[in-house]
């Protein structure tokens, strides 16, 4: 059993986009600026975002975060974003979801510049990216393919079930392994809460992918031996006995389901950090683009 450790990957690759922009900054050339937009106090999405933000200043990107009251109107925060899309000394910016309920994710979604949608979220971006064209890929699906290649795990011909079919994991997820390439070439299974029978299924898989979040989901009479685990599940889950009153639990029984698997990713340190990098690799790549166009 072998660990994908997402934490090590994100530092090369965080290690590779800081050489990039100090070359950048050598030649003159413009400096990469990320900013993240965030509506409310969500305790996870506040963590996620000050990552998000204290990444930036170790690869010496700008970033900008900028905090919104979650009563903000759909009206003004589609304000916000049209400024954004002005801002030329922006390469890239993000929406954190979820948003307050009487807010339209869709109509904000769209309204993002398909050129600065750094998450790929955008239907520009999702559409070319099924279409196998050049476009922003979104951070946690290309992290997970990012630390697929970078291990050298051979995906083509595997039977992969992913589990969840979220926009954001799950439906890209589920395209980007089927797609040509390496990696790349796999069979794809897209299950989700309608799916009956789902353990007969995961039996059977060489590669499962987990987006699920329920926590511990994934047990090990589900899994074949040499089976490798994806596990995307992030889940606070509450526990009196933990300073900050809560636990990370991820989708999958690590314990046991490890002791089967050829590879498996920890609940932290496994996809979560290689998200990040990923962003970061986004908007790095649309800085480049604006410097050549
Ligand atoms: N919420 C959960 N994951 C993500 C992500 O990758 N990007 C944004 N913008 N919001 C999220």
């Amino acid at each position: 059993m072998e660990i994908l450790d997402g934490k090590k990957i994100s530092q090369e690759i965080k290690e590779e986009i800081k050489q990039a922009v100090g070359l950048r900054k050598e030649k003159g050339q413009k400096i990469p600026h990320l900013a993240a937009i965030l509506v409310g106090n969500d305790g996870a999405s506040l963590t996620y975002v000050g990552s998000k933000v204290r990444s930036c200043e170790q690869v010496g990107f700008k970033s900008t975060l900028i905090r919104l009251e979650s009563s903000i109107t759909e009206q003004a925060l589609l304000s916000k974003i049209k400024e954004l899309n002005n801002d030329d000394t922006l390469d890239g910016y993000i929406v954190q979801l979820p948003l307050p309920k009487h807010i339209d994710e869709e109509k904000i979604l769209l309204a993002v510049d398909p050129k600065k949608d750094v998450d790929g979220f955008h239907p520009s971006n999702f559409g070319r990216m099924a279409l196998e064209m050049d476009s922003f890929i979104p951070a946690t699906p290309f992290g997970i393919m990012e630390m697929l290649r970078r291990n050298e795990i051979d995906i083509s011909g595997k039977h992969c079930v992913v589990i969840g079919r979220s926009h954001i994991v799950g439906r890209p997820i589920s395209i980007l392994m089927s797609q040509k390439g390496k990696p790349g070439n796999a069979t794809v299974t897209l299950a989700h809460s309608r799916t009956q029978n789902i353990k007969e299924l995961t039996q059977k898989a060489d590669i499962i992918v987990s987006a699920l979040g329920i926590p511990e989901f994934l047990k090990a009479d589900m899994v074949k031996e040499g089976v490798i685990v994806i596990d995307v599940g992030i889940t606070r889950v509450s526990d009196a006995s933990h300073p900050k009153g809560y636990v990370i639990k991820g989708d999958v029984a690590f314990d046991e389901v490890a002791k089967k698997s050829s590879y498996i990713t920890p609940v932290p340190g496994g996809v979560g950090p290689m998200t990040i990098a990923m962003l970061l690799q986004n908007t790095l790549l649309s800085c480049e683009r604006k410097s050549v166009s």
